[in-house]
C-alpha cells in the first residue's frame, strides 16, 4: 500500500520530543462539539457487543449523548429502560467526519470514563480502509479493569520493539494479532472510579512518522503546555511516554494511513463478554452469556457510571490538512476539508485548495479544486463501504 502523505511532513518530523509545530486544526468542545461526529446507527455489527449504536436523533431524544450545563460533553449507555431478553441496550458510537494523517497529535480530555460491569468504552482511530490503514487505542479497558490499556492495531509486518523508552508494560509486541501490540499503564487512576476520583485526566497521541507515542496525565499532572495548548503544541517537554511504538519496527507510513476517531460505549461483546475476562474482575457464574445476563437485560441495575464526561477533544497537525472522504469515480479518496462549521478553528480553511500541490495522491488529477489523497492502492473495495454509517 502506498499512502501518498505530504513529503515534506514525512522529512521534518523527527524522533518525539523534536520540536515540530503542531498547529490546532480541530477542537471538539461545548455544545458544537457533536457538530464534528457522526453517529453509527446500527448495532454493534464490529465487536459483538449487546448495543444498539443509535442514530443522532434517537441520541439526543433519549439523552445518550448531549452537552451539558457546565459545558462538559455526556456520552452514555441509557441507564433507565428495562430491556427485554434476546434484546440489546441502547448505546453510542461517534466517529469525526475528518481525518487526520500522519503529522498530528490528539489530546483528549475526560473528567469521567465508563465503567462498570459488562461496560466496554474505548477512545480510539482508523484508518478509512480498516482495518486495513491501522487503528490506534488511546483508551480502551472493560468492566472493572483498574488500568488503561493502549494498543495499535495493523497488518502483518508492524511490531513493537523491545526495550523501548515508555513507562507503561508491554503485553504484546506484535500488532498485526488479533489483539494488537498492547501496552498497560502503569500510573494509577488512568481508568474507572480512581480516574473519576482524581478530578479526570488527558491524554496525547501523537501519530508522526518517527512513530505512535501516548502519554496520559492524571489531572493535577497535566502540564501547562498541554493545559494551555490553544493555536499550537509542543511536545518537546513531556518525558517518557506511556506507550510507544517507534518506527524502527513499524514503517507509521506504509501501516497507518489517515486516522478517523471513535469514541464508543459497548456492553459485553468479544472483551468485556468473554467469560474468563467477565469473571476476572466482575465474578458471577464464569458462563458465556454471564456478562449479557447479568447487566444488560431487565431494569438496569447498575450503568450508573458507564458514561464519558469529556471537556475537549483537540487536534493539532504539522500539515493543517484535515481530510474527508470523497466519491471519486469508483474509488473513494480523501480530500481537504474546506468546512469551517465543524470546529471552534479550522486551519484547513486557509489551506490552499490547488491540485497541482505536490503532495497531493495520484488521484489528484480526478479531483478539481480540491488536494486528494489516494485513501488505498487500488480503492475499488473502498466503493462498497456505506460512509453515511461512521
Ligand atoms: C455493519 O452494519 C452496517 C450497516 O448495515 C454495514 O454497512 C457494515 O458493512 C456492517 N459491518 C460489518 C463489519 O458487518
Ligand atoms: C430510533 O428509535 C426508533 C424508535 O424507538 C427506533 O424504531 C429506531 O430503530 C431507532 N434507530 C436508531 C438507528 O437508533
Ligand atoms: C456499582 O458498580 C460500582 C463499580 O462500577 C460498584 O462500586 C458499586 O458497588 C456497584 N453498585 C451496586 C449497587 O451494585
Ligand atoms: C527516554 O525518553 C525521555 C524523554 O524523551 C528521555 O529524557 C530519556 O533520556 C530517554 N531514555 C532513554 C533510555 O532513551
Ligand atoms: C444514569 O446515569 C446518570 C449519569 O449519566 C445518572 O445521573 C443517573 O442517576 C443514572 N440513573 C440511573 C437510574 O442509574
Amino acid at each position: 500500500m502506498h499512502f501518498a502523505i505530504p513529503v515534506a511532513a514525512a522529512l521534518l518530523a523527527s524522533a518525539h520530543g523534536a520540536s515540530a509545530a503542531y498547529n490546532l486544526v480541530r477542537e471538539y468542545s461545548g455544545s458544537s462539539f457533536f457538530d464534528g461526529w457522526e453517529f453509527y446507527g446500527n448495532y454493534d455489527n464490529l465487536t459483538n457487543g449487546d448495543v444498539n449504536f443509535v442514530s443522532a436523533a434517537n441520541a439526543s431524544s433519549e439523552k445518550l449523548a448531549y452537552v451539558n450545563d457546565a459545558g462538559k460533553v455526556i456520552i452514555t449507555v441509557d441507564n433507565t429502560t428495562s430491556v427485554t431478553y434476546n434484546n440489546k441496550r441502547d448505546s453510542v458510537r461517534v466517529a469525526t467526519t475528518d481525518y487526520f494523517p500522519v503529522g498530528s497529535v490528539i489530546l483528549f480530555d475526560a473528567t469521567h470514563l465508563p465503567y462498570g460491569c459488562s461496560v466496554w468504552p474505548s477512545f480510539w482511530t482508523k484508518g478509512i480502509n480498516w482495518p486495513a490503514g491501522g487503528e490506534i487505542d488511546i483508551i480502551e479497558a472493560v468492566n472493572l479493569m483498574t488500568y488503561n490499556q493502549m494498543a495499535l492495531h495493523t497488518n502483518a509486518g508492524c511490531t513493537q520493539p523491545s526495550g523501548v523508552n515508555q513507562t507503561g508494560a508491554t503485553s504484546a509486541t506484535d500488532c498485526g494479532t488479533t489483539s494488537g501490540c498492547t501496552v498497560a499503564e502503569q500510573q494509577s487512576n488512568s481508568v474507572g472510579a480512581g480516574f473519576a476520583s482524581a478530578g479526570g485526566g488527558v491524554w496525547a497521541a501523537q501519530f508522526d512518522s518517527s512513530g505512535i507515542f501516548i502519554w496520559f496525565w492524571t489531572r493535577n499532572s497535566v502540564p501547562s503546555s498541554v493545559s494551555s495548548a490553544t493555536n499550537s503544541i509542543d511536545t518537546s517537554s513531556w518525558g517518557t511516554p506511556s506507550a510507544a511504538y517507534p518506527s524502527s519496527s513499524c514503517n507509521i507510513n506504509n501501516f497507518f494511513t489517515a486516522q478517523q476517531l471513535v469514541i464508543d460505549i459497548t456492553l459485553c461483546g468479544d472483551w468485556a463478554g468473554a467469560a474468563s475476562i467477565y469473571q476476572s474482575t466482575c465474578g458471577g457464574d464464569g458462563t458465556a452469556t454471564a456478562c449479557y445476563l447479568n447487566n444488560v437485560i431487565n431494569t438496569p441495575v447498575n450503568y450508573t457510571n458507564a458514561y464519558f464526561e469529556i471537556s475537549y477533544v483537540k487536534v493539532f497537525s504539522t500539515t493543517n490538512d484535515v481530510l474527508v472522504p470523497t466519491v471519486s469515480g469508483t474509488n473513494t479518496v480523501l480530500v481537504t476539508d474546506t468546512a469551517t462549521s465543524t470546529a471552534s478553528k479550522s486551519s484547513a480553511s486557509s489551506t490552499s485548495t490547488s491540485g497541482s500541490d505536490s503532495s497531493g495522491g495520484s488521484n489528484g488529477a480526478a479531483m478539481t479544486g480540491a488536494k486528494a489523497y489516494a485513501a488505498i492502492a487500488g480503492a475499488t473495495v473502498v466503493a462498497a463501504l456505506s460512509f453515511v454509517l461512521f
